[in-house]
Parts: structure tokens; C-alpha cells; sequence
């Protein structure tokens, strides 16, 4: 009999229930509700003694609430006696204010951090983290902690669906997005691939520029977030501009908040997919066995 307790958080049940078929067990019931004055309540019906728990949330759009239960549940599955307690953030909130870019500012992340470590959580496996300052968590999670990547997914979706081929060069929208770019690339024994510059100066007012040699090639975007758009919108202009072609675009989070996938659509940017740790329209394939192998590995 697995040692292994998974529980949902109401954030994405259907990626829950793949998670438990990847590591082979059933879903623990929870109770998880409001009080009439929105207050959260949450309760493990479920024996969890000597287990280790995992519980998944995917604290996209309410990120406070499902913050709030995450931390609920951690120390509800604590006190019920649970071995550990690891906390499979499909996607993680507060990443992006990883920096005190304004004096007054928290650095939100790092508060996240602090309260998943106070209510009991002992591990944290994440999906394609924003680190752009915060190269390792390591250094403000005290738990262990494992990032694990849906590019490799993302890409042979890719190949699959003839967007992608052995010629198509991989692009990240900005410095940062080298890493997923590079993740996607190699996964696919592709051998082009590199990273456009961005600059950005408002929630959605960013410019992209670069000077890879696209000229007459076919070029696929990858990047951990798609939110408003506009670096992707701004990254389609730039490889343009160098004579690239664009086929696609795939990222792990697909937010698309204000009308975003609109407005690709709107520029001519009809290829777009996305995994399921927010699930939308474009979502195409699954963070669950990327998350149950995270899982297993931190668990070791
Ligand atoms: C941040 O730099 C991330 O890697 C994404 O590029 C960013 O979150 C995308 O945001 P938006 O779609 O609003 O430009």
C-alpha cells in the first residue's frame, strides 16, 4: 500500500485526480467551503497518519484564497499526523515580485514562502517557476524544494501536431525565458534555440528586441507565462523584423487575462497552447507526470 495521501485543493481538481493516477492512489476527500461570511473551512476526511501528503493547488487568478486553503490544509494534514506534507504548486503565486523594485514594496515571494513553511508544508514541487531574480528557492523555502519543467511536454505536443521540426528554432520572449528555451530545445534534440531581450515598463507595456539570425527560419516561442500578452505580441514583432517566421507559441501558464488570447489571435498568432495547471482554451497538454515525478523525487 502506497504511503501516499494526495489531496486536492479546489483550484484544479481534474489535475489532482491525474496526479493520483500518476502516482498511483486515490484522491483523500476534503471538505473545503466557505462560512456564509467567506471565510475558508477545510476538513481531511480521510486517514492521514504516517502518510506523506501531497496536496495540489493551482493558485492562479484567486491566488489569496488558495493560498489561504493550502495553508489550511497543510496544517489540518499535520495535525492529523502526516509524515510530511509537500505542496505540488502547479502554479505558483507571488513569483513575479521576486524583488523589492520599489522602496515599500514586501518581496511577495519570500512571504509565501515564510507562511507555506510555518502551517507544516516540508516540500514544495513547482511547475516552470517564474525565477527571473530568484534563481533558487533554495535560498527562501527551507523545505526541500523541486521545480519541474512542462517544456519537454509542450515541445512533443509541438512535433506532434507538425508545428514544430528538426529546422524550427526555439525562441524565449526575454533573457529569463533562455532557460525554458534551452529545456524545450535539448528535450527534442533540437539544436537552435535562444533568447530575445525584453524591456518592460508597465503591466502590459513591454518592448522586445534582439539580434538572433532568424532570417528565413521557422520560429516557435516558449515561455513559462503568457498573461496579458504583450511579450508575446512584442516578441511576434521583433522576429519578424529579423526575418523569422513564427509557427507557434506554447507556455506553461496560460493566464490570458483581459482578453489576451483575443488579442493574439488579433495579430495573426493563432497557434497557441498551453498546459493544464491553469486550465483555458488552449490547453493541450498535461503537468502531471512532470508533477508525480517531482513528487517521487522529493520524496525519496
Ligand atoms: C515574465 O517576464 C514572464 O516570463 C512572462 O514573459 C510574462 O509574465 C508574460 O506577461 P504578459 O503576457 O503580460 O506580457
Amino acid at each position: 500500500m502506497s504511503d501516499i495521501a494526495v489531496i486536492s485543493g479546489s483550484s484544479n481538481a481534474p489535475l489532482s485526480y491525474l496526479l493520483s493516477r500518476q502516482l498511483k492512489v486515490d484522491l483523500t476527500p476534503a471538505e473545503i467551503r466557505k462560512f456564509p461570511d467567506n471565510e475558508k473551512y477545510v476538513r481531511i476526511d480521510g486517514d492521514v497518519s504516517n502518510k506523506n501528503v501531497v496536496i495540489l493547488q493551482s493558485m492562479a487568478f484567486r491566488p489569496d484564497e488558495y493560498l489561504i486553503e493550502s495553508l489550511l490544509l497543510a496544517s489540518a494534514a499535520k495535525d492529523a499526523g502526516a509524515k510530511s506534507v509537500t505542496l505540488a504548486a502547479a502554479y505558483f503565486p507571488y513569483a513575479r515580485q521576486d524583488e523589492r523594485f520599489k522602496p515599500g514594496e514586501p518581496v511577495s515571494v519570500s512571504v509565501v514562502a515564510q507562511l507555506l513553511t510555518a502551517a507544516g508544508v516540508d516540500n514544495l514541487v513547482t511547475v516552470d517557476v517564474h525565477r527571473h531574480r530568484v534563481l533558487d528557492f533554495a535560498s527562501i523555502f527551507k523545505g526541500k524544494w523541486i521545480d519541474v519543467s512542462v517544456m519537454p511536454y509542450l515541445v512533443s505536443y509541438g512535433k506532434k501536431s507538425g508545428l514544430i521540426d528538426n529546422d524550427t528554432f526555439i525562441v524565449g520572449p526575454d533573457s529569463e525565458a533562455i532557460q525554458w528555451a534551452k529545456i524545450a530545445a535539448e528535450s527534442a534534440g533540437l539544436s537552435n534555440y535562444g533568447a530575445l531581450r525584453k524591456k518592460r515598463f508597465g503591466d502590459t507595456e513591454v518592448t522586445v528586441s534582439g539580434e538572433l539570425n532568424l532570417e528565413g527560419k521557422k520560429v516557435f516561442i516558449v515561455d513559462d507565462i503568457i498573461s496579458t500578452g504583450s511579450t508575446i505580441i512584442e516578441a511576434s514583432k521583433a522576429i519578424k523584423e529579423m526575418g523569422g517566421k513564427l509557427v507557434g507559441v506554447a507556455c506553461a501558464h496560460g493566464l490570458f487575462v483581459n482578453e489576451a488570447l483575443y488579442k493574439l489571435y488579433r495579430e495573426g498568432i493563432s497557434e497557441v497552447y498551453s498546459s493544464d495547471t491553469v486550465p483555458n482554451q488552449t490547453t493541450r497538454v498535461s503537468s502531471a507526470e512532470a508533477l508525480s515525478k517531482g513528487v517521487l523525487e522529493i520524496l525519496k
